[in-house]
């Protein structure tokens, strides 16, 4: 049996480990011969393919992007997109397909399987870890080790300028990097999107912190809101999916924090840093169970299903369970973090 492998969305350190493991198990146990598909949707749209065996996945385990290139194509929204993909599957022979991806990626293979008979398996990525249907989801872990040790540069130099640093991470509707990283790098205020913020409250907080001669490390995530504002945008372009791109939030915050309090702030936007280079060893370990046991349900021809992780078990759940509520942060975990702001 020949199976395809896809990543879509933004990418996220962890993803050449699963394709390694889907490879190595696939080929070793089962047999079977793989393709890859370039860029996301777009390579069975436009069949677009990279081969794929076990010496293209040597010395690929520690490697951050994914050697298979992603995109936030929507097959939906081309012309003809379905009939097309299904003609390159057929064209390259290839009778189950593994698609890699987050909200998007797996909602589009949700659809693709439910509707359009694709025997498709997915495996849950998202920096953001905000999927519903697994505890984890890999790269976060990374991420969040990149933010904090952003954190804890930041405050030396805070310090010794006696100055707000913001720091701004990603995390679109969900503020998992925001509130894991502020609470390992002990930040004194974190902000995250499922609860608005009170920018006079925050500029208490800092106040309280310059008055035990400490200078103030701010978290914010980069799809928080104020009070009475809104979500700030970067520009007003959107992805085939309808998202906006964010950032600003941190430069925005930085110059109420100064005209409020007279205190010089500073913002850094940790950005792409945190989704590129090396996976951490959590998102190793992962990323290669998960890529295990995504070619097992393919083997076992359990299409229409998503790997996921439940403790420390790797579980199938439907595709759509991913894409059908966002695991956002619960407001009782929030709380527990209001001890060190200030
Ligand atoms: O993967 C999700 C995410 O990390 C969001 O937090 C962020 O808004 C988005 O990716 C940015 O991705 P890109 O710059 O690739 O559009």
């Amino acid at each position: 049996m020949r199976v395809g492998v896809l990543t879509g969305g933004g990418d996220c350190p962890g993803l050449n480990a699963v394709i390694r493991a889907i490879v190595r198990k696939g080929t070793q146990e089962y047999g079977y011969d793989f393709l890859g598909f370039r860029d996301g949707w777009r390579g069975p749209l436009e069949n677009d393919t990279v081969p794929l065996d076990i010496p293209a996945v040597r010395g690929t385990l520690p490697r951050g992007g994914t050697i298979l290139g992603s995109s936030r194509t929507n097959p939906f929204t081309a012309e003809d997109g379905v009939r097309r993909i299904k003609e390159t599957l057929a064209k390259q022979e290839v009778e189950a397909l593994i698609a890699i991806g987050g909200e998007d990626t797996l909602g589009v293979a949700t659809r693709l399987s439910g509707e359009f008979g694709v025997p498709c398996v997915g495996v849950p990525k998202t920096i953001d870890n905000d999927l519903s249907a697994t505890d984890y989801t890999f790269g976060f872990d990374t991420a969040v080790g990149v933010a904090t040790e952003a954190i804890d540069r930041l405050h030396t130099t805070a310090e010794s300028h006696m100055r707000v640093l913001v720091v701004e991470v990603m995390g679109r509707h969900a503020g998992w990097i925001a509130l894991h990283s502020g609470l390992a790098g002990g930040a004194n205020v974190i902000l995250i999107p499922e609860q608005r913020f009170d920018v006079d409250q925050v500029c208490g907080w800092i106040e309280s912190r310059f008055k035990v001669r400490y200078a103030p490390i701010v978290v914010v995530a980069e799809g928080a809101m104020p009070k009475d504002g809104q979500m700030v945008l970067k520009d007003d372009s959107q992805d085939s999916f309808g998202h906006v791109r964010l950032s600003g939030v941190g430069e925005w915050l930085a110059k109420e924090i100064e005209s409020r309090t007279g205190k010089e702030a500073r913002t850094t936007v940790l950005g792409h840093t945190q989704r590129g280079g090396t996976p951490s060893a959590f998102d190793r370990w992962l990323a290669t169970r998960f890529g295990l046991h995504a070619i097992e349900a393919v083997h076992d021809g359990d299409f229409g299903t998503m790997v996921a992780l439940r403790g420390t078990d790797i579980v199938r759940v439907p595709i759509s369970e991913a894409t059908a509520k966002l695991k956002t942060v619960d407001p009782a975990l929030y709380a527990e973090a209001g001890v060190f702001f200030g």
